[in-house]
């Protein structure tokens, strides 16, 4: 499987991403309340200084590239932009008060991580010349420092 080294920073954050999203699930599907309401406070907490970034960097230096030549990443980029644009309306919900939206945040946040790493990674990785390469590690410049200290 080729890999873009200039994206290590991004995957390093989706390790983070997926064991959000698992433990989302599972205390959303528990019957612990206080242990539901202390995750979407963390999660309140953590999505403007964490998640919004990463989707934002997302957003600024990938989606859009290669996007008029191939209509599935074309695709692929309107699905995942809608998705983060979804984590945006569930964490207003959280900071509202309405933590009942914590199951699905756990189960989109794993699809759209896995959607990618899998898909989106996997597809970038045989089109980018060594050039775009260097745009996009400068362009990511600063990524994945917070998974470190996680
Ligand atoms: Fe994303
Ligand atoms: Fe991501």
């Amino acid at each position: 499987m080729k890999r873009i080294p200039a994206l290590k920073p991004l995957s390093m954050e989706h390790h983070l991403s997926l064991s959000l999203a698992v433990k989302a699930m599972r205390t959303a599907r528990g019957n612990d309340t206080a242990a539901k309401q202390a995750l979407c406070a963390r999660i309140v907490e953590e999505y403007p200084t964490r998640w919004r970034p990463h989707f934002d960097a997302e957003e600024r230096c990938l989606f859009g590239l290669y996007a008029e030549l191939d209509p599935e990443l074309e695709r692929l980029y309107a699905q995942l932009t809608d998705e983060h644009d979804r984590f945006d309306a569930w964490v207003e919900a959280m900071k509202q008060g309405d933590c009942s939206v914590l199951e699905a945040f756990g189960e989109l946040l794993q699809s759209h991580t896995r959607l990618e790493e899998r898909r989106l990674f996997e597809r970038l990785a045989g089109m980018m010349s060594a050039s775009e390469m260097r745009v996009l590690e400068r362009c990511l410049e600063g990524h994945g420092e917070a998974a470190k200290t996680f």
